[in-house]
């Protein structure tokens, strides 16, 4: 057992990113919280603290390979170290068939949902490499399990987010560091709000009422689910759990 678990949270600001801090918070860990602007940064910091813990911002593009080494060197000039890595950070993108949907939105979905988390994964294995276990967790998606009509590079980078947690489970073995991915259904967050508001305007709630049909237990996720589950992959889970991607979805994914 460590005294205090330390680690990084991309997408701090976010409203995952804002759950999982404030549930690392009240973990009493330290937390450097990543965002695109300070500002984002600032309110996943500001969970944390709620929650008990400490917390550092760090305003980063997870997308740009500088600025992510930047965020990983930050995160070892404050403690040398961490246990565990939420590569959390990610765009829903544009919302249209694949037929109208536009190359450089096709690229800016990868260039954050997958290079970024690929990124994360280069600069922080050799932080999280010391001889207790260590821990991962990308958010991948259950898009990255299913067919995602009119969200074609949301679920195919989610699918990408999948195979990389497994290539690199198998290369942190050794490093005694487990890596997983979160893949939440529909979460109540404005993600869903947005990805309502895509699929049908003013009809937003029809298009809620439809997705939850989908799932067998008509709802969506709260964020607090969402948030204890991450803890668990991030702080307690056996470094024998690797490599798997773990659907939190109300059985969507195996209806
Ligand atoms: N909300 C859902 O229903 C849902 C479901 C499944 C998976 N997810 C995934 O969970 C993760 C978090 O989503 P959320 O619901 O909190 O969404 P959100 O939009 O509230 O948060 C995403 C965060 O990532 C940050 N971000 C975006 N691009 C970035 C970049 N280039 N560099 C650094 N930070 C960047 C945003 O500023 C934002 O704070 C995402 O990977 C998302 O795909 C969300």
């Amino acid at each position: 057992m460590v005294d205090r678990y330390v680690g990084v949270v991309t997408g701090a600001g976010g409203d995952i990113g804002a759950a999982v801090c404030r549930a690392l918070g009240a973990r009493g860990c330290g937390v450097l919280c990543v965002d695109l602007t300070e500002e984002l940064a600032v309110r996943g910091a500001e969970e944390v603290r709620k929650g008990g813990g400490t917390a550092e911002v760090f305003a980063a593009d997870v997308s740009d390979e500088r600025q992510v080494f930047a965020y990983a060197d930050r995160a070892r000039q404050l403690w040398g170290t961490a246990h565990f890595f939420f590569n959390n950070a990610g765009i829903e993108g544009a919302e249209t068939p694949i037929v109208s949907y536009r190359v450089e939105d096709w690229d800016r979905v990868f260039a954050v949902n997958v290079r970024g988390v690929f990124l994360g994964l280069k600069a922080m294995v050799h932080l999280l490499e010391h001889e207790m276990v260590t821990r991962i967790v990308n958010t991948a998606s259950v898009a990255g399990m299913v067919a995602t009509p009119r969200l074609a590079a949301y679920g195919a980078s989610k699918h990408a987010v999948i195979g990389l947690t497994k290539t690199a489970a198998v290369e942190f073995a050794p490093l005694n560091i487990a890596v997983n991915a979160l893949c939440p259904g529909p979460v109540e967050s404005q993600m869903m709000r947005r990805i309502e508001q895509g699929m049908a305007g003013d009809a937003a709630q029809e298009a809620k009422r439809q997705f939850e049909a989908m799932i067998p237990q008509a709802r969506y996720a709260t964020l607090d689910e969402v948030a204890d589950l991450a803890v668990y992959l991030l702080l307690d889970c056996p470094v024998y759990l690797t490599g798997q991607a773990i659907a939190l979805d109300g059985g969507l994914s195996i209806a």
